[in-house]
């Protein structure tokens, strides 16, 4: 089996890192906003203050997405330039300027994916507490309200959160994202619940104003992979991506933030992970199950971010165990390793475990590109990165994985959290002087993958 004939191909994007405008036409600040702000948090004292300037050259954005041939495109919307203060108050300048360009997608034949939050949390509601405060979950349903209403007649595919496991471990375990915090486990679980309950909220509301909706949610995967085809081996493999110790053998040690089941049990099985039960169960809150009923509302796609993994083998002892690297092991511009096997794995594992058609919803690398004198930009190894993956995706199809899409990151290079402009991961290379777009040789490559629904790979 190959991909089916209605997958939908892509590229993604969210709003901090490509719009700009951060001052402009009555938007709030982001917690983003302020972090840039402060010295030494990102790379180069970079802002997105005006990113790739979409928020006035979206025109072009749409007559690329328009070239490449996507099916769909997912971009995410800024939640303080729609309102302000994070609720209440509505910016209208900031609702209009959404439709014209969802109207304009549409108008190039291309589905609107819109991803609710994509971490520029409002400044405001930061300031209330945001995540850790219980309201959170009514603020962000609001605004679920104030958009599905608004776009919810043309829009029909939502995600919810985006990689949950990102703004809460880095930004409030590691510190390394805004707003920057080190809080300790019980904040976090507190925080944890609050988004999930948030999710659900937010599927309660697209199911109510939107006709024919299809949600979805977002989080993060890094998969531990078997180095060999071991049935023993695979079996552990797979039991420790939903384990709480799976976080231990990654780069981020302890911050249990980052594991997979904390997020994906409660949304997809109805339930935490045993082990939030017995080292958190006095803190969760009494209305646990009626929450719990709420999170776990039936959605349709189990969107996933998938960029690397690491392979594991058994020791003498019969114990999982990182597998050595290769001396030069290829790694991408973010130094992290090429392995195209995380897109079989990845997606295997998740669907075995929640059952849902999986859709990628990120996938891509950040290479050192620049124009070369001949005016183009030369990106083989994005290319080769890009098939040997898909080709891996594809294996997962083969063996009976339900694909729904995939969508590459990223449209264009953007704005890099903390690496600022550093790293570009687009199939577009960006100027950030003139804000120019060129086509990368990738981006002529994808668009005859898509035209060919991946046959040609
Ligand atoms: C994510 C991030 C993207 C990053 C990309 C590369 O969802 O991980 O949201 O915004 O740019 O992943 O790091």
């Amino acid at each position: 089996m190959s991909f089916k004939k209605d997958f939908v191909w892509g590229a993604a994007t969210a709003s901090y890192q490509i719009e700009g405008a951060a001052n402009e036409d009555g938007k709030g600040l982001s917690v983003w906003d302020v972090f840039c702000k402060t010295e030494g948090k990102v790379y180069n004292g970079d802002t997105g203050d005006t990113a790739c300037d979409t928020y006035h050259r979206w025109p072009e954005d749409v007559a690329l997405l328009k070239e490449l041939g996507v099916d769909a495109y997912r971009f995410s919307l800024s939640w303080p330039r729609i309102m302000p203060t994070g609720e209440g108050e509505i910016n209208e300048k900031g609702l209009a300027f959404y439709d014209q360009f969802i109207d304009a997608l549409i108008e190039a034949d291309i589905t609107p994916y819109i991803t609710l939050f994509h971490w520029d949390y409002p400044y405001e509601l930061y300031k209330k507490g945001g995540w850790l405060n219980r309201d959170a979950s009514d603020w962000f349903a609001e605004y679920t309200e104030v958009v599905t209403k608004r776009y919810g007649d043309r829009v029909k595919h939502w995600f919810t959160l985006n990689e949950p496991q990102m703004f809460t471990g880095l930004g409030y375990q590691t510190g390394k994202h805004a707003p920057g915090h080190q809080y300790g486990p019980v904040d976090i679980i507190t925080m944890v619940h609050n988004a999930l309950l948030a999710h659900g909220k937010a599927v309660t509301v697209i199911r109510k104003n939107v006709v024919d909706s299809e949600i979805g949610f977002a989080p993060a995967f890094y998969p531990l992979m078997p180095k060999t085809d071991d049935p023993e081996l695979i079996e552990q493999c797979r039991l420790m991506n939903f384990d709480e110790l799976s976080v231990d053998l990654k780069d981020h040690r302890n911050e249990f933030a980052f594991s997979q089941a904390l997020w994906a049990d409660p949304v997809y099985l109805g339930k935490y992970p045993e082990w939030v039960y017995v080292h958190f169960g006095e803190i969760l809150p009494k209305s646990l199950e009626d929450d719990m009923k709420i999170i776990s509302q039936e959605i349709d796609l189990y969107g996933v971010n998938i960029y690397q993994g690491g392979f594991f083998e058994l020791n003498e002892q019969g114990a999982l165990t990182p597998s050595k690297r290769k001396a030069g092991h290829a790694v991408t511009g973010f130094d992290w390793p090429v392995t195209p096997e995380a897109l079989y794995w990845g997606p295997k594992f998740v669907y075995d475990r929640y059952q849902k058609p999986i859709f990628v919803t990120e996938n891509g690398l950040s290479l050192k590109d620049w124009v070369s004198l001949d005016g183009q930009v030369h990106d083989p190894n994005r290319i080769d990165f890009l098939n040997r993956y898909l080709l891996q995706f594809k294996r997962a199809a083969a063996d009976g994985v339900e694909l729904a899409g995939y969508f590459q990151w990223s449209l264009m290079d953007n704005f890099e959290w903390e690496s600022g402009y550093k790293q570009r991961f687009g199939l577009v290379h960006v100027d950030f002087e003139t804000y120019k777009r060129t086509p990368k040789d990738s981006y002529f490559w994808y668009k005859t993958v898509i035209a060919s629904n991946g046959e040609n790979l």
